[in-house]
């Protein structure tokens, strides 16, 4: 019989970090599962993504260690899919320690270490930064335009 695993997670501008988790969730059993939280969950959870809904199902999809993407659309939607998979192992980052303790009856639940220094808000954080840094720049040749401009006035 397979031993199949099941994560979810949102996966917005996918990284190494989901990568190595993936991986590793794959490798406890024969079949991973993984759940993709949609724009409308997420909504709900007032966290917004960089990456729509179907492009991060597109990219989780298309991954080696993946068989199979699914939506993740409610938080009740967990036991049912243990239940209608017949999950062996459920499995999160580390930063869900003991959340899901409570689907323990079901299946197995583990909690595997996360990859150091990555994550989706800190890329969103960078990509902020760089966005700020290149307005003062722009404002920057503005100010040195209009100051030529100026001196022909
Ligand atoms: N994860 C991980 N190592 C990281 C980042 C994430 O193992 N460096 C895991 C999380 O623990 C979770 C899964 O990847 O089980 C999906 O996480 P997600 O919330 O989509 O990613 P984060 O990069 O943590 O996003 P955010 O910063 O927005 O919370």
């Amino acid at each position: 019989m397979k031993k199949i695993v099941l994560t979810y997670g949102t996966f917005d501008l996918f990284h190494v970090g989901h990568l190595n988790l993936l991986t590793r969730l794959r490798e406890l059993g024969d079949y991973l599962i993984v759940g993709v939280s949609t724009d409308k969950f997420n909504e709900g959870k007032g966290k917004k993504t960089i990456v729509s809904f179907e492009d991060r199902l597109k990219i989780v999809a298309g991954l080696r260690c993946v068989d199979l993407a699914i939506p993740e659309e409610s938080w009740d939607q967990k036991t049912k899919d243990i239940e209608k998979y017949g999950v062996s192992i459920f499995g999160m980052g580390h930063d869900w320690e003991g959340h899901f303790d409570f689907l323990k009856d079901q299946c197995e639940v583990i909690y595997l270490p996360r990859t150091d220094g990555v994550s989706s808000t800190a890329i969103k954080k960078t990509l902020q930064a760089l966005d700020k840094s290149h307005v003062s720049d722009l404002k920057k040749a503005l100010d040195l335009i209009s100051s030529i401009v100026e001196r022909f006035d």
